[in-house]
């Protein structure tokens, strides 16, 4: 499939049959995750494998993801790490999502369970050693209805809350690949994409000659933290910059690993061969948003 079409279609998956997924299968992905994560040598970053996927969820029902609404999958994986700087926080999240690339790939339903305010207590189950950190886990498991949009907003967890995160429906395509207004679940390409710096907009038809309006059209639809979607693209000359909006939130850190991922296999699908080098961006500020730039691809 090509990499553009697996992004515009690939969603998280809230409920999930009761089948168990196969020991050969659940040990290819493992495999994959450990050759993953031996590839970040000595950054600390490990995949876990809940098999008990029931026990997991009678631990965190109540007390992890949105307003306390756990997701009930047949497993789990946790993604672990020895500390939380921002590029250990950045690159963990790009390793989980290539993982979960290989997960869909294998016919398998994922969706990130944000465990950042679980207290400890309920979420020691989940620790491998001691001094470590979790702060989410990725349900896994084959769908129950492929074409069924989640029953988990009815849920009570989320009686209070503003769950417009929850619609993912794209409800038609958008005709081109620059849009004034996004009529998705995604900002538009206006709205993240600026020129040469913070905030300043983008002439449409210079992302169209430089060959690269199908590209960040396509990267829009990564996954975010409540669908937030806070990375922003400065593009320069002969690089891109990414920025993200409020950087102290370490769920934005996050997103920004996942975005990193999209953005590479998305380019590299049209042709670009490189990758992200981190900068050690200040926090700035611009029209009241704060925002720290953390990386810069070079065109
Ligand atoms: C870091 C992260 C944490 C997330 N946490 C949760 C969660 O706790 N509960 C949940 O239902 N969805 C969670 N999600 C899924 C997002 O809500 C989802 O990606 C977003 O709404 C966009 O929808 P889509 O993935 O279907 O395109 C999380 C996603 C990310 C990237």
């Amino acid at each position: 499939m090509l990499f553009s079409k697996f992004l515009e279609n690939r969603r998280s998956t809230r409920e999930y049959s009761d089948k168990m997924v196969e020991n050969d299968k659940l040990e290819m992905l493992m495999d994959f995750a450990e050759k993953l994560q031996s590839g970040y040598g000595n950054d600390g970053i490990r995949f876990i494998l809940y098999e008990d996927g029931e026990k997991i969820y009678e631990n965190l029902k109540g007390v992890a993801g949105y307003a306390g609404v756990m997701i009930n999958s047949p497993h789990y994986i946790g993604l672990q790490t020895d500390n939380e700087d921002k590029e250990t926080i950045i690159k963990a999240a790009y390793a989980m999502e290539t993982l979960l690339t290989k997960a869909y790939q294998l016919d398998l339903g994922s969706c990130w369970i944000n465990i950042m305010d679980t207290p400890y207590d309920s979420k020691e189950i989940l620790f491998n050693g001691k001094n470590k950190h979790i702060n989410y886990i990725v349900a896994i498991g084959y769908s129950k209805d492929k074409s069924k949009i989640s029953q988990i907003a009815n849920s009570n967890g989320l009686e209070n809350e503003d769950i417009g995160y929850l619609n993912t429906i794209r409800p038609f395509k958008e005709k081109k690949y620059f849009v004034e207004k996004s009529t998705s679940s995604r900002l538009s390409v206006k709205d993240i994409v600026f020129d040469s710096k913070f905030g300043k907009s983008i002439d449409p038809d210079e992302l169209d000659k430089r060959g690269l309006d199908e590209l960040f059209y396509y990267v829009r639809y990564a996954p975010s933290n409540k669908n937030k979607q806070p990375w922003r693209f400065i593009l320069k000359n002969n690089k891109v910059n990414l920025a993200v909006i409020d950087p102290k939130d370490k769920n934005n850190l996050t997103d920004a690993g996942i975005m990193m991922y999209y953005f590479e296999e998305m380019a590299k699908s049209i042709g670009f061969k490189s990758s992200w080098d981190f900068i050690e961006g200040d926090i700035q500020e611009e029209d009241g948003i704060t925002f720290s730039i953390l990386g810069e691809y070079k065109l």
